[in-house]
């Protein structure tokens, strides 16, 4: 049987020679809100092994609150230079403090600038606060290391269900779904 991780990794990197795209790793990720609404958020998806998909985000964001309430999440991409679209459900999982820390050390400055001076999801005031703030925590750490903001992590979205859909203009799409089932992946194919 097929391993579907190691058929998502196969598909990224050939997603990922001569990608068109700016944003090369976003994907949509869904969450349910309190009101059992669906809640949309695209991300940088960081990394995909045997245990799952992993994102990072600030955990008090909105999406980091939807998830303390309701762990189940949806994770979506289409990838248009190759004509792939995958749909991942499951569970998501905040990852442990030192995964977390490895992903921080991987933003570069300006991006733990960024993460350091705002409070994701948060009211802003005003325009002019965006590069307010900037300026005080480029002050604040002009000459050291940024520390990792306690309210920032990420999260493994554990999966039970993974949908890869080949793309044909003809619409006879190839929708190969792997299902998890008492620990073994089982494949199965969807009318397109
Ligand atoms: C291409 C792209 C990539 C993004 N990557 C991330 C990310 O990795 N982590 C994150 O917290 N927000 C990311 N964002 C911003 C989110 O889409 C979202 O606006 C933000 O996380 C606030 O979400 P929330 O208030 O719904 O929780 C990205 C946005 C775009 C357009």
């Amino acid at each position: 049987m097929e391993n579907p991780f190691e058929k998502f990794n196969t598909w990224w990197k050939s997603a990922l020679i001569n990608s068109p795209l700016k944003q090369k790793n976003a994907v949509c990720i869904s969450t349910i809100d309190s009101n059992g609404f669906p809640s949309g958020h695209f991300v940088d998806l960081k990394s995909v092994n045997e245990i799952g998909f992993i994102f990072c985000t600030y955990l008090n964001s909105a999406k980091g609150e939807h998830l303390k309430e309701n762990s189940k999440i949806a994770l979506t991409l289409w990838w248009d230079h190759v004509g792939y679209q995958v749909r991942v459900l499951g569970e998501a999982e905040p990852i442990n403090e030192n995964e977390a820390f490895t992903y921080w050390r991987t933003r570069n400055k300006e991006a733990q600038l960024t993460t350091t001076a705002f409070q994701q999801s948060k009211l802003l005031a005003n325009e002019e606060e965006l590069q307010s703030r900037i300026d005080r925590v480029s002050n604040q750490y002009i000459n050291s290391e940024i520390p990792q903001p306690k309210a920032w992590g990420g999260y493994t979205i554990k999966p039970q269900s993974i949908e890869f859909l080949t793309f044909r203009e003809s619409r006879l799409h190839l929708r190969e779904l792997y299902t998890l089932k008492e620990g073994a992946w089982y494949k199965s194919l969807l009318q397109p």
